[in-house]
């Protein structure tokens, strides 16, 4: 029989696979030292066959975590978290906003002491290439938390009654591990109620998932983005402790976009002039710019971006976006 304190720690290690995988090797020790080797090697290839040891779970940048740890983990990626606060771009009443959420969790136990609820699910909205999944990844890293993607694709399964069941187990999972779990294109999931062209069922799978955000309490974040709000059920909106929307960049954080972008790599001329042809792209959109000038510089062994180049990329841009319209068409 294991000992009480190695199966009390086994129980209390639960979601956190490398302590869960010592607490039971450690028992595993000890039934293989109390003579009961063939029990002690068949939990050990159960072990290693659903908890990898730490070099293994911590190789790939972009993980499907399979059914290894967790019966919900083949609904999410993990998401390699490298980038924080400093290193986005927001307009003053985003970035008030996510500062706010960022202040609550680190004086989360001043709050509970006054009996406040803490913001727990958050509504991502704006349009493509302006910073929502990027957020997503801020957040996590300032508050250290894993940033588990939904992934969307095997959630909304051909058989609807699944999808409501595979709900069920993704907030599970987000309620039993402190995590960001995000809810990209969130708009394919919650889909108006109203749309008489939808099922009946799909009705019912939207009604659950109000249900499921609505209940969520933690202990991390559940992040939902839409780059598509108007095609949100009018219910979902009040279901959100807060909505944060991320708008294309005004001038002023075109011009820190730029800042940023040319740190290492000076431009060789008036950058200021050039902000008025950005207006209206999106932050995805500019950094691309700035990605393929600097390329252009570095390759014509040049140690910082001339005008020519910068607009050569901007022409580029112009050229893919005219092609990417016409895709859509
Ligand atoms: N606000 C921002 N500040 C700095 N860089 C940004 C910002 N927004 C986007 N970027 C850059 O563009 C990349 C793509 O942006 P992101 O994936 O966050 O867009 P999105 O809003 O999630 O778009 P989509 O609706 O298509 O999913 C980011 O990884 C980042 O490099
Ligand atoms: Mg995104």
């Amino acid at each position: 029989m294991a000992k009480a304190d190695h199966i009390k720690k086994l129980v209390g290690s639960y979601g956190r696979s490398q302590e869960f995988r010592a607490a039971a090797l450690r028992i595993i020790d000890e039934a293989a030292n109390q003579g009961k080797k063939p029990f002690a090697d068949a939990l050990r290839k159960i072990l290693d066959a659903n908890v990898s040891p730490d070099y293994q779970a911590s190789q790939p940048r972009l993980t499907s975590l399979g059914s290894q740890v967790d019966p919900a983990t083949s609904l999410v990626d993990e998401i390699n978290v490298t980038r924080g606060l400093r290193d986005i771009v927001l307009n003053a009443d985003t970035r008030s906003l996510v500062e706010g959420i960022i202040e609550e969790r680190r004086r989360s136990e001043e709050l509970r002491r006054h009996r406040l609820p803490l913001s727990t699910r958050i509504l991502f909205a704006g349009p493509p290439g302006c910073g929502k999944t990027f957020c997503a990844e801020v957040l996590a890293r300032e508050l250290s938390l894993p940033l588990f993607a939904a992934r969307i694709d095997v959630l909304v399964s051909s058989f609807l009654g699944e999808t409501a069941s595979n709900l069920r187990r993704l907030f599970e999972f987000a309620g039993r591990r402190p995590c960001v779990l995000f809810l990209d294109e969130f708009d394919a999931l919650a889909r108006t109620r109203a749309d008489t062209t939808e099922h009946n069922e799909l009705r019912r799978v939207v009604n659950s998932l109000l249900h499921m955000i609505e209940r969520f309490r933690g202990p991390g974040l559940v992040i939902a983005a839409t780059n598509l709000p108007q095609f949100l059920d009018e219910a979902i909106w009040r279901r959100f402790d807060e909505v944060v929307s991320f708008d294309p960049p005004g001038e002023k954080e075109v011009a820190l976009l730029l800042a940023r972008q040319f740190a290492n790599f000076p431009p060789h001329f008036n950058i200021e002039s050039i902000s008025p042809k950005l207006m209206g792209m999106s932050y995805a959109d500019i950094e691309r710019i700035c990605v393929d000038a600097i390329k252009k510089a570095v390759l014509k062994k040049r140690k910082s971006v001339s005008e020519t180049e910068f607009a050569s990329a901007l022409r580029q841009e112009m050229r893919r976006k005219g092609l990417t319209s016409l895709g859509k068409m």
